[in-house]
């Protein structure tokens, strides 16, 4: 009987929707190399068509392998669901490794569990900081951070931050950006800002104008900018205002949704020149974003997605983990005062903006990267 050497089993847990970008070219990459048997486990953290199954259709990620189907919850719901769903899967299958991919509930969960059953685990973007512990993604970063055994960078930056909190340099690796690897590899398929805004001409009077004119592109849902109705009122006030200079095309992430409805302010938003839609595919917002005059968001991707693309940016948060954006890329950190937001859409109106340029590794080949530091780690001869 011929002897076959078993393959290396990884499996790779994702749950919202930034995931799902991320992890599309590691999970191609993962699946052209012998020697690896992927798997692909969703946690269900998100369910709905618009915010889900869409991105595996346009992503050409294959079927979960399995769905935990947690739902909606608090972090620590959440988190709690994951982990005892998760732990009888990971135990039955003890694979090699376990890869997570970005700073969501469902990362820091599966490191957990992955951890307890001392199986090492690969963070894809590790090592960035905001140094704010009040959002919940920074819990999701340090935890993982610690728990991993392979922390895969985006940006320089992050080095110093592991090193400082004691991770050995030896399990860090620089491999560049695989969201930006996404971004390339679709922008050839992604649809025309046009042909989405046409879709909704009948539903808001603005889409013509925006159309004709231009816009800025706006998403909006950490929880320090939505979930406060008073913090949300001014933010959209502020956004109504800037939509006489420009026309704005938000498309309005459930949370989001869920207290515009809840504190009564669709009225306030129908004042503006702005087009609210539901959330949008990749593709359509990929093309959105490229060819909007700016954007304005709080979204740790559409910072590092415009970047790319060399549109400006402005981040309406008190800080970021992506100073890379800020120090070489599109993005300003406006912080959250309405008079600073207002000044610096005026300033883009006026100068066109930031130009900057894309960061290091930023090349469309970070999954490369990562798999075969994988197949490295696991021993495995290197492809030559
Ligand atoms: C999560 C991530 C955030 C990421 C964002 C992208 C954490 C802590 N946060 O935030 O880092 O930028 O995803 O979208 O993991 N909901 C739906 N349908 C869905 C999913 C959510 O209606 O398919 C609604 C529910 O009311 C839910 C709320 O959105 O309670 C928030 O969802 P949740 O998964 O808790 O966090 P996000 O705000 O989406």
């Amino acid at each position: 009987m011929v002897s076959k050497i078993a393959a290396h089993k990884i499996d790779c847990v994702v749950g919202a929707r930034p995931n799902f970008v991320k992890i599309a070219p590691i999970l191609r990459a993962l699946r052209s190399r012998a020697g690896l048997s992927p798997r692909l486990i969703h946690t269900g953290q998100h369910y709905d068509a618009t915010m889900n199954a869409v991105f595996f259709d346009e992503l050409e990620i294959p079927d979960p392998d399995l769905n935990l189907e947690v739902g909606s919850g608090t972090g620590t719901e959440q988190t709690a669901r994951i982990m005892l769903k998760l732990e009888p899967v990971l135990a039955s299958r003890k694979p090699d490794l376990v890869v997570v991919v970005g700073d969501v509930n469902s990362t820091m969960a599966a490191a957990l569990v992955a951890a307890k059953l001392n199986i090492p685990i690969a963070h894809v973007e590790a090592g960035l900081r905001s140094f704010d512990r009040a959002m919940p993604e920074e819990i999701n970063r340090l935890v993982t951070d610690r728990l991993a055994q392979r922390l895969y960078l985006t940006e320089r930056s992050a080095m110093k931050n592991l090193v400082k909190e004691g991770v050995d340099e030896e399990a860090i690796k620089f491999v560049g950006n695989v969201m930006i690897d996404t971004v390339y590899a679709c922008l050839p398929r992604a649809v025309p800002a046009r042909a989405t805004l046409l879709d909704y001409l009948s539903r808001s009077h603005a889409a013509k104008e925006a159309i004709e004119h231009g816009f800025a592109y706006v998403t909006l849902h950490r929880p320090s900018n939505v979930d406060d109705p008073e913090r949300l009122r001014s933010l959209i006030g502020t956004l109504v205002q800037i939509s006489q200079k420009i026309c704005l095309v938000w498309p309005v992430h459930p949370r989001t949704a869920a207290m515009i409805e809840s504190v009564g302010l669709e009225r306030r938003l129908g004042e503006g020149r702005i087009v609210s839609t539901a959330p949008l595919g990749y593709l359509r917002a990929l093309g959105l974003m490229r060819e909007a005059k700016f954007a304005i968001t709080d979204s740790g991707g559409v910072q590092e997605e415009t970047t790319a693309l060399g549109v400006p940016c402005l981040t309406v948060r008190e800080n970021t983990e992506r100073p890379v954006t800020v120090e070489q890329g599109t993005n300003l950190v406006v912080g959250t005062s309405a008079a600073a937001l207002v000044a610096a859409v005026d300033d883009i109106l006026a100068t066109g903006g930031k130009a900057g340029r894309v960061p290091a590794l930023w090349d469309g080949k970070a999954a490369e990267r990562i798999v075969e530091d994988i197949c490295e780690f696991l021993g495995m001869k290197s492809v030559g």
